[in-house]
């Protein structure tokens, strides 16, 4: 089987490499040549666990293949999956212009029976439109008998587990609308799936809600349990405990309960943006999903707030540690992290930062630039600061040397975005802590 994946990102260069994994022979395109030759250099561009030997092994064994010119490869696939970026725009609505040039160049070179398949998070409908632009293309090439399909196969992958969760996946959604495509995604997919087939076949529009409704609920946990932390403050509850007595009742179940310094990333804030439009679109208001948003927004402030209440708002001139800058462990992933919403009121407060991140430095120095320091490990960062925060909780902060820090740093005050320390071991050792959701 041949199968071309447009966009080489988190999810195109992932799903590449698993598909080759699993005997397929794939390529990967993208527009970016400098993304693409350092590819070929065995240079993976994204930091993602497992990813490298796996793209290192496929690549070696010319089952991976790299280049930019969709067209010149176009013709020798049987599925092209797009895989390019779908952002906000200024409107809030999701940036359709990736997607429609990948259709377009399609639509203008396309001369065999090809199954184009969505992977990118598209608002409902987004598959039948693609259709459409190659339909109408064909029509004036003169080749309006070409036979193609598509499909909508959302990815659920999480950045940071990708590899496990595309070769593992809980399901695979699959949006069809003829037997061709059910028949070609079925023998795709069946490698991953041999002991427990679990791909959901339904119709193109439910596959590309699905998409949306997961990422929706799932923000409307965190927001949900980050309004229950705030109120466990204000009445003297242990939102720890709260959401231990909660996860334990199975209709509830214990994942995505971790109150903490809002969600971020690149999937979350704007696929909830785009779900609002999408219903706008059709005059419909998605009352829950606005309040999740507000509610987030608002939480994304609390680390600054914990330090500033601290201080009694004079904090001008203050040395904050930042431990962690990617929006969640394990990846280099900056986009709307809320590091980011921390640090920028934090220098608007006329205070210095000093910050450090396993793997998302250089990703963070694009944003920064040169107005923060970047430490070269957790005590540097920490050293003469009169704050350590923690807005990402990767495993190397979670036992740190407390007596070490008490040495170095100026005031002992401990701000965790993510709940990761104990409050009473802390001040055990002379420091003032602050979590979430805690008394
Ligand atoms: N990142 C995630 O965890 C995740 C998870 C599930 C779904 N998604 C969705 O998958 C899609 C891709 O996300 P990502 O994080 O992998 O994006 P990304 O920004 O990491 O990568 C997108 C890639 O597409 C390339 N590209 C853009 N236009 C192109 C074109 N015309 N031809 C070829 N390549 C082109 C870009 O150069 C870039 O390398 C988005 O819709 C996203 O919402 C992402």
């Amino acid at each position: 089987m041949k199968v071309a994946i447009i966009g080489t990102g988190y999810v195109g260069l992932v799903s590449g490499a698993c598909f080759a994994e699993m005997g397929v022979n794939v390529t990967c395109v993208d527009i970016n040549k400098e993304r693409i030759e350092s590819l070929k250099d065995g240079i993976i561009p994204i930091y993602e666990p497992g990813l490298k030997n796996i793209v290192d092994r496929n690549y070696k064994a010319q089952r991976l293949h790299f280049t930019t010119d969709l067209p010149s490869i176009l013709n020798d696939m049987q599925i092209v999956f797009i895989a390019v970026g779908t952002p906000s725009d200024d409107t809030g609505n999701a940036d359709l212009s990736y997607v429609f040039n990948v259709a377009n160049t399609i639509a203008d070179h396309i001369e065999k029976p090809l199954l184009i398949v969505t992977k990118s998070t598209v608002p409902v409908g987004t598959s039948f439109q693609i259709r459409d632009i190659v339909k109408k293309r064909l029509a004036e090439r003169g080749l309006s008998d070409l036979s193609f399909d598509v499909a909508s196969n959302p990815e659920f992958l999480k950045e940071g587990a990708a590899v496990d969760d595309f070769m593992s996946p809980d399901r695979v959604v699959v949006g069809v609308e003829s037997e061709n495509a059910k028949e070609l995604m079925t023998k795709l997919y069946r490698p991953f799936l041999l002991n427990n087939f679990r791909v959901i076949f339904m119709d193109i529009l439910s596959s590309e809600m699905t998409k949306y409704a997961s990422n929706a609920m799932l923000a409307t946990r965190i927001s949900f349990m980050n309004d229950v932390a705030n109120l466990c403050e204000l009445v003297g509850a242990d939102v720890n405990m709260v959401r231990r007595g909660m996860g334990s009742d199975t209709r509830i179940g214990k994942s995505f309960l971790y109150p903490g310094c809002g969600y971020g990333g690149s999937c979350f804030p704007k696929d909830i943006r785009a779900i609002i439009k999408v219903a706008e679109n059709v005059g419909y208001e998605m009352r829950v999903l606005k309040a999740v948003e507000t509610v987030n927004n608002k939480q994304k402030n609390v680390l600054f707030r914990k330090f500033s209440d601290f201080f009694n708002g004079d904090i001008a001139g203050k040395t904050v540690a930042v431990w962690g800058l990617s929006f969640k462990p394990e990846t280099d992933d900056m986009r709307d992290a809320p590091s980011l919403t921390l640090i920028k009121s934090v220098l608007d407060a006329g205070a210095n930062i000093r910050a450090y991140d396993p793997a998302a430095m250089q990703e963070a120095k694009k944003l920064l630039n040169d107005t923060v320091y970047y430490a070269t490990d957790i005590y540097d960062a920490a050293n003469n600061a009169d704050v350590l925060i923690v807005p990402t909780e990767w495993k190397e902060f979670r036992l740190p040397n407390w007596e070490v820090l008490k040495k170095i740093m100026r005031t002992h005050l401990v701000v965790d975005g993510r709940n990761i320390y104990s409050g009473e071991e802390l001040s055990s050792y002379g420091f003032e802590y602050r979590g979430i959701g805690q008394k």
